[in-house]
């Protein structure tokens, strides 16, 4: 009796020490953005007479069943998953599955189980990180000294968003550095940097703005700041003052050219008129 408890001890530990191993090839953590799809693979990389691959959620240490692939059964994905899980790739060997629409809810961690007779289980297992990232938003304002440009940048993500700004043009640098983060209710970050661009601008300028989070693609925006000659700025800014300037003094053109077409159409009428009456 005591001599088969000490059997099946071994026997597990031995299993146990195969499911850490590299026997079985997966990724350790897999990463995608709130509405991608995600995909766990698991290879079992020794020949191994396999019944049944099993896919497992794990929440709060428990683990629940997801999806099973066996020879004699095929694919079957349990129904509370049908919806979310479905298969990529079967085999006994080498199978993934796909969680369809990522949301916070499918973030934790799943296990690959290649049921093998006579050994047992070898297990992997994978980690969904969910991330969320909104392409960032630049605004760019004159300050009141000509050499200087107030640039801000906010992102909004899950884990908060690192923010980065940059410039085209060497000689012109960014000091003054200030960043604000906000939680919003849904568990994501407004990150706000803003930093004052200095320098003298020889040519239009392009300003640039990376979010980032966590190993995901980093998310960019690039602003053009033109030239001192062509001022107009593509912004909505209407208390800048010296687009103020620019507009008045279109106003005041427009006015100065209507003034002139009715001098010029009244001085005609005129002129028409008295040639009418002349001769008579
Ligand atoms: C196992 O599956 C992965 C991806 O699903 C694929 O890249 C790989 O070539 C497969 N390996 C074998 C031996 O079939
Ligand atoms: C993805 O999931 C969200 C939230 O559950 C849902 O509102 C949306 O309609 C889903 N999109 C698709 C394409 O299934
Ligand atoms: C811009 O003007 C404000 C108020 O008129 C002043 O407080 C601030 O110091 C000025 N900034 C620069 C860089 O001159
Ligand atoms: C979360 O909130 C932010 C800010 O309110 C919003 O921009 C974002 O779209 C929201 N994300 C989701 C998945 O609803
Ligand atoms: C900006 O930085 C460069 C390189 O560090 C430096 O040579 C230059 O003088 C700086 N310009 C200003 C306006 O601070």
């Amino acid at each position: 009796m005591a001599g088969r408890k000490i059997t099946l001890i071994f026997s597990l530990v031995a299993i146990f020490s195969k499911g850490l191993t590299t026997v079985i090839q997966t990724q350790q953590t897999v990463l995608a953005a709130v509405g991608e799809d995600a995909e766990f693979s698991c290879q079992l990389l020794e020949t191994k007479d396999v019944l049944q691959v099993t896919w497992q959620k794990i929440s709060h240490d428990v683990e629940t069943n997801v999806a099973t692939f066996s020879k004699y059964f095929g694919q079957k994905v349990n129904t509370d998953f049908t919806v979310k899980f479905g298969f990529k790739y079967t085999g006994l060997q080498n199978c993934s599955i796909v969680i369809r629409n990522v949301t916070e809810q499918d973030e934790g961690c799943y296990r690959c189980l290649f049921n093998t007779y006579p050994e047992g289980s070898f297990i992997g297992r994978t980690c969904l990180q969910v991330y969320e990232l909104h392409e960032p938003v630049v605004d760019v304002r004159e300050s009141n000294s000509t050499e200087e440009w107030v640039v801000s940048c906010s992102a909004t993500g899950r884990p908060a968003p690192t923010v980065t700004l940059s410039v085209s043009q060497q000689d012109l640098n960014f000091s003054q550095y200030n960043t604000v983060s906000v939680s919003n209710t849904n568990a994501t970050f407004t990150v706000t940097t803003t930093a004052v661009l200095s320098g003298s601008r020889k040519h239009s300028t392009q300003v640039g703005c990376a979010a980032r989070v966590l190993s995901a693609p980093h998310r960019e925006v690039m602003v053009t700041i033109p030239d001192d000659d062509d001022d107009e700025l593509d912004e909505k800014s209407g208390s800048n003052p010296r687009n103020l300037g620019i507009r008045i003094s279109i106003i005041l053109s427009c006015v100065a050219l209507v003034v002139c077409i009715a001098a010029v159409i009244f001085v005609g009428y005129r002129t028409t008129c008295q040639s009418r009456t002349g001769p008579s």
